[in-house]
């Protein structure tokens, strides 16, 4: 089967006063249709900017340096303005981590959905109103003609985090990317977003790339995990295998991390020091200030990427069989 979504050695940089640095380095991965795809790393590790260039929705000051992404086949990097309207929030749509950011506040409920369907469909008005309906009630925002009348603003977060689900799934797209969609939630909202998720990857054939700094609940929702440091993939693999037998170091720090209802009242566990700051970015694997298996080799030079034979990839010194130069 083809890839949905293929990005192949992506390298972004940001051209900033005090100089050019890589915030992006060698990112490569594929979505293929139905798939859910996890990314998770610690805030700083370049989660966000690996969407924003997927959506083509970089900051002014960041560019693609290197590297393709191809959607569907066809190249997204010379895509013109209006091929890039026709394609955002249609057949590929995005949730954010604060649904205020996607949603009009002067909208009423009702007409910021159905406005999706005006721009990328031809169905008449009573059509775009079931069809918005159905989507309200599908996404659990029930007595759905009540609604329709209120705007964001009174509604409660877990509510709007459902409005901009409606939103970017009522085009029906090939895939949706959702970055933190939770995280802004209290616990019990966020377990019936992630519900949500569940429902949508049961009913609907499209595909989701579902970024959280929560390896918890990336694995909740989704069947292959990309783990990202400091602007680079360090583990790939699917999700039940990246958990059980997690082979970087650093994804298995995240492991420890997650919240265990086995060990409530312990404290939690947190990874000791920080994720580098990208500009400051030094040879060698980032992570090695911060490792315990760290290795003389892990101070000079960045890991080459070693692949298992089930697909699984990790990036990590411990992993070159005897004689590989590097
Ligand atoms: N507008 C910007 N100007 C300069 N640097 C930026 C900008 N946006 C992001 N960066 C750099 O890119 C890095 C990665 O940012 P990104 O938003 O992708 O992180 P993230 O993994 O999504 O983190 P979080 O979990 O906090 O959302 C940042 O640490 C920062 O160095
Ligand atoms: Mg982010």
């Amino acid at each position: 089967m083809a890839p949905l979504l293929s990005v192949q050695a992506l390298d972004v940089a940001f051209q900033l006063p005090e100089g050019e640095f890589l915030a992006l380095e060698n990112i490569s991965f594929h979505i293929y249709p139905n798939e859910v795809v996890g990314i998770v790393g610690e805030s700083g590790c370049g989660k966000s900017l690996t969407s924003q260039a997927i959506m083509g929705i970089l900051p002014g000051v960041a560019s693609i340096k290197h590297g393709n992404i191809s959607f569907q086949g066809c190249s997204l990097n010379d895509l013109s303005s209006r091929e890039w309207q026709e394609l955002r929030g249609n057949e590929l749509t995005m949730i954010f981590q604060e649904p205020m950011t996607s949603l009009n506040p002067v909208l009423t409920i009702g007409r910021q959905i159905a406005e999706v369907l005006k721009k990328h469909t031809s169905l008449s008005k009573i059509e775009r109103k079931q069809q918005v309906i159905k989507t309200m009630n599908e996404v659990g925002l029930p007595r759905a003609e009540a609604l329709w009348k209120a705007y964001p603003h009174q509604l409660s977060g877990g509510m709007r985090q459902r409005v901009s689900i409606a939103m970017a799934l009522i085009s029906r797209p090939k895939l949706m990317i959702a970055d933190e969609p939770t995280t802004a939630l209290d616990v019990t909202i966020q377990s019936q977003i992630l519900d949500l998720f569940q429902t949508i990857k049961q009913n609907h054939s499209t595909s989701l790339l579902f970024i959280s700094h929560d390896l918890g609940v990336i694995q909740a929702v989704c069947d292959q995990v990309i783990v990202m440091y400091a602007g680079r993939i360090v583990e790939q693999g699917k999700v039940e295998k990246l958990i059980s037998e997690p082979k970087h170091p650093y994804t298995q720090s995240l492991i420890q991390s997650i919240p265990d209802a086995t060990k409530r009242g312990q404290r939690l566990y947190t990874i000791p020091g920080t994720v580098p700051h990208l500009q400051e970015r030094q040879v060698g694997c980032p992570f090695s200030n911060r490792c315990t298996y760290k290795l003389k080799q892990c101070e000079t030079s960045f890991p080459d990427t070693y692949e298992f034979d089930d697909g699984h990839t990790v990036a990590c010194h411990l992993f070159a069989k005897e004689g590989d130069g590097n």
